[in-house]
């Protein structure tokens, strides 16, 4: 028995080395740490239960039947976040560079197929130079069973991506269908073609950081989520993130303990907004000041920044916070915002997480740039977000609320459940400036006389109280109870159902 006993011991350090000292340590030399090492920290400690170890590959083309490494260049397997499950596949850049095989892709399938039907989180962090060029179609086959089951598994348990070094090809497109992407600074770059490929097919000459880097992918391409300085950075946030997302969409979503109370004032946001209709503040002021602790994990950060969204807490549950923000093109909704703002939309109502707003729109952003790129179509598509979503939704508006962007911003036409204004509020279908040019166009050039229109529009709509008498907005409130207010109204809606018709699926304006 003792001689089985240590074969198997062997046989798991084995395993475990990967792809050997040589290679372990060439990992560490580029900053990154080796797969068993990023679960480690990721996970509970002691948490991890590690399946199929000793899968090999059953390629036999170029030599590759006498290179065979037990489990084939991913680790994979289930453990604890903060005591809640979560499964997880790491590819192992020390074994044939994480690439994948028909073996490997099964292993992933299998943690894949897991998460979905015990309803936990999936959790993927790639380090891989894309298909095993050795196998051909049958990793060409085993991508598509991954890309399958992401769809499958896409609204009905949390899907996380974490780019921690090469993730080239065919390993793109797995992480981006799931919900969110985080990548390591320096370290990570994803395309679908590197540099090589693409100085022979366009003749351009781009590094690897410049054509698919952490910071292309989360100012300009929108690709990423996030990205975080090392490693040991990224699975920390990981960690954090995980304790604001439900293990499922049926799960409802986790409660926190906490010692904020529900009802604290915060006079400070009675002095939030400028006496210039026209001077920036910053809304995540707002957002920290509303959520439990001031605790906000932010998605998207870099990208369109004139729409904020984001995770935090009111009374320990999990609520999606979306907030135009007029430090950034004064609020002002363009395509890039509308997407980001519908994708994070999307996201809380697949996983019932409650959805608070918070608008200061100047309206849609004008010009032929944005009407080119299709504004029509991704402003359409947060306001299909918004109207789709039956989860509870809070809307306060602190300013500007103008035009489209007033109705595609959560308004209560497109059926959200309360709606609140600040006495600050402006609910107009324009800026009165632009109103009052437009209507007494045959008085422009009298500046005296266009002054007074201007004031003239400015008194009967800039405020919230036209809304208010008609309903529109149910509640005119204080600044400083907003967080007591907006806590409220989610207690309230905590029981919301909503029927609608049988449909397969929408057709959301892609
Ligand atoms: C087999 C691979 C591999 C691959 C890397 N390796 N990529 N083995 N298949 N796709 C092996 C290398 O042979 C090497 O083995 C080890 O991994 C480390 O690779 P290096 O090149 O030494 O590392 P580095 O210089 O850091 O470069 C990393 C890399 C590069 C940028 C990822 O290896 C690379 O370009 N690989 C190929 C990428 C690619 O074109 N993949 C196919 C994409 S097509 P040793 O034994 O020396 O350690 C695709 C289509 C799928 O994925 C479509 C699905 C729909």
């Amino acid at each position: 028995m003792k001689d089985i006993i240590d074969e198997l011991e062997q046989r798991r350090a084995e395993a475990r080395l990967g792809g050997g000292k040589k290679r372990i340590e060439a990992q560490h030399k580029r900053g990154k740490l080796t797969a068993r090492e990023r679960i480690e920290l990721l996970l509970d400690e002691d948490s991890f239960e590690e399946l199929d170890m000793y899968v090999e590959h059953r390629c036999t083309d170029f030599g590759m039947e006498k290179q065979k490494i037990p489990g084939d260049g991913v680790v994979t397997g289930w453990g604890t976040i903060n005591g809640r499950v979560v499964y997880l596949f790491a590819k192992d850049f020390t074994v044939f560079g994480g690439s994948l095989s028909g073996a490997h892709a099964e292993k992933i399938n299998k943690v894949q197929g897991m998460a979905v039907r015990n309803r936990a989180p999936i959790i993927g962090l790639f380090d891989a130079g894309g298909a095993r060029i050795q196998e051909g179609v049958d990793a060409l086959g085993g991508y598509g069973e991954v890309f399958w089951r992401n769809v499958h598994a896409s609204g009905v348990v949390p899907q996380i991506s974490v780019i921690m070094g090469p993730c080239a090809g065919g390993d793109v497109y797995s992480p981006a269908m799931t919900d969110f992407i985080f990548m390591v600074k320096d370290t990570s770059y994803m395309f679908v073609t590197g540099p090589d490929v693409v100085k022979t097919v366009t003749n351009e000459e781009v590094t690897a950081e410049e054509l698919g880097g952490a910071s292309v992918h989360t100012t300009k391409s929108s690709i990423a989520d996030g990205a975080y300085e090392n490693d040991v950075e990224a699975l920390l946030q990981i960690r954090r993130l995980m304790d604001f997302l439900p293990s499922s969409n049926i799960s409802g979503v986790p409660v926190l303990p906490t010692r904020d109370r529900a009802d604290r004032e915060e006079l400070s946001l009675d002095t939030l907004i400028p006496d210039n209709p026209n001077q920036p503040y910053d809304i995540k002021e707002l957002i920290h000041k509303v959520a439990d602790e001031g605790d906000f994990f932010e998605i998207q950060e870099a990208f369109a920044r004139n729409i904020v969204t984001g995770f935090g807490r009111i009374e320990g549950q999990t609520v999606g916070f979306v907030a135009n923000q007029p430090m950034v093109l004064a609020g002002v909704l363009d395509s890039d915002a509308s997407r980001k703002g519908a994708r994070f939309v999307r996201f809380c109502d697949c996983f019932e997480i409650p959805i608070v707003t918070f608008v200061d729109v100047p309206g849609f952003l004008p010009g032929t740039a944005q009407e080119y790129g299709g504004l029509i179509k991704h402003g359409a598509k947060l306001l299909y977000a918004y109207a789709e979503a039956t989860v509870p939704k809070v809307t306060v508006i602190t300013r500007k609320a103008y035009g489209g962007a007033y109705v595609v911003m959560a308004a209560k036409h497109i059926h959200a459940d309360i709606n609140y204004a600040w006495p600050s509020a402006e609910i107009a279908v324009m800026g009165p400036k632009g109103a009052a040019e437009i209507i007494y166009r045959s008085e422009l050039g009298d500046e005296k006389k266009i002054a007074k229109r201007i004031q003239e529009y400015e008194d009967r709509f800039a405020n919230p109280f036209i809304a208010a008498e008609r309903g529109y907005i149910d509640e005119v409130i204080q600044p400083r109870n907003t967080r007591k207010r907006v806590a409220r109204a989610l207690k309230m809606l905590a029981s919301k159902e909503v029927e609608l018709p049988w449909k397969k699926h929408g057709n959301l304006p892609l």
